[in-house]
C-alpha cells in the first residue's frame, strides 16, 4: 500500500521543478493526480506518470484565475471521485527589480500568482474536504517569507502572506478535520533558480551554492516533494497551521562567518 493509496490530489506548478517532482512522488505512492500548470510541459508530467503505471491528468491554465481553479477542483472530483489533497505550489519570482523601479502592476502580479492563487485553491478545495471531514491543503511559501535575504520585495511579501494564510485558514477551518500547512523551501535547483545555478557554473563557483546553510549545498526538488508527501499523508494527521522550513538549516541561524570543521 502506498502512503497516498486511493487519494486524489491536485498539484499546481506541476510542469517543472518542485511540482513535477511532487506529482511523480505522489502518484508513486498511489495518489491519482491532477497536474496543473500554465506551461504546456505539464502534459509531459502526466504522461510520465501514466507511462509508469500511475494515474494522472494534466490541466493547462492560470492557477490564479478563479474559474480555472474551480475547474481543476471539479476535474479531481469527476475524474478521481473526490479531492483529498491540494498542493498550491505554482509561483513566480518576479525577478530582481530595484525598489525605485517597482510598480503597482509588478507587485499585483506577484501577489496574484503567489498568494491569491494559493487562496483560491484553499477557497475551492476546502468545501469538498469539509464535506468529507478530512483533507490536507499544502502551500509552497519560502524562506523568503520568514525574513529578508532570499528574494525580491514583492516575492518575499507574497510568501510571508502565504505563511499568514495557512495560519488564518487552519483556524478558519476549526473543527472541520481539514489541515493547512506551508513548506518554506530554501534554495532548490528548479526552473525558477536556473539562472542562479547557470551563472555560478559559468563562473566556476557552483561549489559555493548553498554554503550559507549547515548542509553546505542547495536542495533538490524531491527533498521538498517528500515534505509535501508527509503533509499530504496520515502520518501528518496532527500537523496543522504550520510553516515548515526545508532549507538545509539556512533559516536556523543569523548570518555568521563560519569555518569548515
Ligand atoms: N526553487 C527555489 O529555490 C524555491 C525556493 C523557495 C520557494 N520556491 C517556490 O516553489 C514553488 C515552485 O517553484 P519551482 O522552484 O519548482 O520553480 P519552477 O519555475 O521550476 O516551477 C514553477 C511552475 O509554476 C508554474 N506557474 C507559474 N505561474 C503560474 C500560473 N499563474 N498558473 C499556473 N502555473 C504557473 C510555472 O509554469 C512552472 O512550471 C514556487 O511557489 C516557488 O516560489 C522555490
Amino acid at each position: 500500500m502506498g502512503r497516498l493509496q486511493g487519494r486524489a490530489a491536485v498539484i499546481t506548478g506541476a510542469a517543472s521543478g518542485i511540482g513535477r517532482a511532487a506529482s511523480g512522488i505522489f502518484a508513486g505512492e498511489g495518489a491519482s493526480v491532477v497536474c496543473v500548470d500554465k506551461a504546456e510541459a505539464v502534459a509531459e508530467t502526466a504522461r510520465a506518470i501514466t507511462e509508469a503505471g500511475g494515474k494522472a491528468v494534466a490541466m493547462g491554465g492560470d492557477a490564479a484565475d478563479e474559474a480555472f481553479v474551480k475547474s481543476y477542483v471539479q476535474r479531481a472530483v469527476s475524474e478521481f471521485g473526490g479531492l483529498d489533497v491540494v498542493w498550491a505550489n505554482a509561483g513566480i519570482s518576479g525577478g530582481y527589480v530595484p525598489m525605485a523601479e517597482q510598480t503597482p502592476e509588478h507587485w499585483a502580479e506577484v501577489l496574484r500568482v503567489n498568494l491569491i492563487g494559493h487562496f483560491l485553491a484553499l477557497k475551492h478545495a476546502a468545501p469538498v474536504m469539509v464535506a468529507k471531514g478530512k483533507g490536507s491543503i499544502i502551500m509552497t511559501a519560502s524562506v523568503a517569507g520568514i525574513r529578508s535575504g532570499a528574494g525580491g520585495m514583492p516575492y518575499s511579501a507574497s510568501k510571508a502572506g502565504v505563511i499568514s494564510l495557512v495560519q488564518t485558514s487552519a483556524n478558519e477551518l476549526y473543527g472541520t478535520g481539514v489541515r493547512v500547512n506551508a513548506i518554506c523551501p530554501g534554495l532548490i535547483e528548479t526552473g525558477m533558480t536556473r539562472g542562479v545555478y547557470e551563472a555560478a557554473r559559468a563562473r566556476g563557483s557552483q561549489d559555493k551554492i548553498g554554503q550559507l546553510n549547515p548542509l553546505t549545498r542547495g536542495g533538490e526538488p524531491h527533498e521538498i516533494a517528500n515534505m509535501g508527501l508527509f503533509l499530504a499523508s496520515d502520518e501528518a494527521s496532527y500537523v496543522n497551521g504550520q510553516f515548515i522550513a526545508v532549507d538545509g538549516g539556512l533559516s536556523s541561524s543569523h548570518p555568521v562567518v563560519r569555518r569548515r570543521r
